[in-house]
């Protein structure tokens, strides 16, 4: 194309980046605004974290300086985020090294991939995957390799059921090589609400210590957990996994301020090195007055999070009720605030056939937006007979949700 003058214009996104489009977040909330439909898609709540931790984010704006941070975060944050990291793997952790604030989880998968891999490096992600992974990796100048999450459908009481979303242990195995600088796990795990078990993650563990590879392991919804039978695990805290281990998690799930974006990575000082190397070219730092809300809110986190779980545990045992109800085979999630279901029963109700009409059709006909898995596979065929729903909302909002779906039957 050449601009009017007759100078051809430059070219747009690189083909780096290319394949990976426009996010599907951004996709289907603005469709859900088009279309005045209940927003069951993207993972934010309808409503704000505690008041406490906005009055903290207040002050600071008034009383504290609003100029840049520390390239790492601020030392009353970092001290939060390891003495919270001690608290929950029994690891020691030293704020000035082994601690970087990042702007949000999102930021710190991009700063752990690209400060951690070379070219031709590979690095090993479970499909589905949450959507950031393999652009990162794709910015991190490495390859990726895929390990599939399938679900196990099964028939519990007369009604068809996902029991599980399993990797198969030879698959893993086979994965890892002599390229293999990382796995990026993410546990609890979107878009599955699966946790993966102690078992799992000691395989994956004994195989970064066999390959002397990096586990990079995205908690952002460690705190989201139901089923007391489902414990969520640390992989840093397994044997021989606290120096290879980089753990991120953030703000947003736990204490619903997704828009504040304020995320953490805690590892050893020397993964924590290569963090900050592309931290600091990335962001370098993140919302001063933010952070010192963070600390705050870290400071109080039982009370934040001692109302929402049980709030989410209700919705979510409402909606999957209600969609098992209406035909579709639902994973009840132990973690996380997503429902992952088999929408093959249903489909055909509305002349769908895969992920991507189904949810375009529950759009349009039922004014109900979801998310199609099948983006968050490096085999979109995987994830075709799934959809996903976000039950992060008012419980309000879930009774208008499942009133409209119920015009499925
Ligand atoms: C698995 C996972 N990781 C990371 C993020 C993004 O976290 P943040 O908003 O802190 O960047 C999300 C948000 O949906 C997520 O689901």
């Amino acid at each position: 194309m050449n601009a009017p003058g007759g100078h051809p214009l430059p070219r747009g996104v690189s083909g780096k980046l290319a394949p990976f489009g426009t996010t599907i977040f951004t996709t289907m909330t603005k469709l859900a605004q088009e279309h005045g439909a209940v927003n069951l898609s993207q993972g934010f709540p309808d409503f704000d974290g505690p008041e406490f931790i906005k009055q903290a984010a207040r002050d600071a704006i008034d009383h504290q300086p609003n100029q840049y941070a520390p390239m790492p975060g601020l030392p009353s944050l970092r001290q939060a985020i390891a003495k919270r990291f001690t608290r929950d793997t029994a690891l020691p952790c030293d704020p000035d090294t082994q601690v970087v604030v990042t702007a949000g989880c999102t930021e710190g998968i991009a700063a752990a991939l690209i400060g951690l891999c070379n070219r031709g490096d590979e690095v090993i992600l479970f499909e589905p995957f949450y959507d950031s992974y393999r652009a990162a990796v794709a910015m991190a100048g490495a390859s990726a390799r895929f390990v599939a999450l399938t679900p196990t459908i099964e028939e519990v009481g007369g009604k068809r059921v996902v029991t599980s979303f399993a990797f198969n242990a030879a698959q893993l195995r086979a994965a890892f090589g002599p390229r293999t600088r990382a796995v990026l796990v993410n546990t609890p795990h979107n878009p599955t609400g699966k946790v993966f078990s102690r078992e799992e993650l000691t395989l994956i563990a004994e195989l970064c210590v066999e390959h002397n590879a990096v586990a990079i392991v995205d908690e952002v919804y460690e705190r989201l957990l139901f089923d007391p039978s489902q414990p969520h695990v640390s992989i840093a805290s397994l044997p021989g996994m606290a120096e290879r281990t980089v753990t991120l998690s953030s703000l947003g799930k736990t204490f619903s301020f997704t828009g504040w974006k304020i995320g953490w990575s805690v590892a050893s000082p020397a993964l924590t090195a290569a963090v900050r190397a592309a931290h600091q070219f990335i962001t370098f730092a993140v919302a001063t007055p933010l952070q010192h809300a963070a600390a705050a809110a870290l400071a109080r986190e039982e009370e934040a999070v001692g109302g929402l779980v049980p709030m989410l545990r209700a919705n979510r045992d409402k909606l999957a009720t209600a969609l098992s109800d209406l035909g579709f085979a639902v994973h009840v999630p132990a973690g996380t605030y997503f429902i992952c279901a088999d929408h093959t029963a249903v489909a055909p109700r509305l002349g769908a056939s895969d992920d991507q009409s189904f949810c375009m059709a529950l759009i349009k006909q039922c004014g109900v937006a979801a998310i199609p898995p099948s983006v968050f596979y490096n085999t979109p065929a995987l994830g075709h007979s799934l959809v996903r729903f976000a039950f992060c909302k008012k419980p309000e909002t879930i009774d208008e949700g499942i009133a409209r779906l119920r015009s499925l039957r």
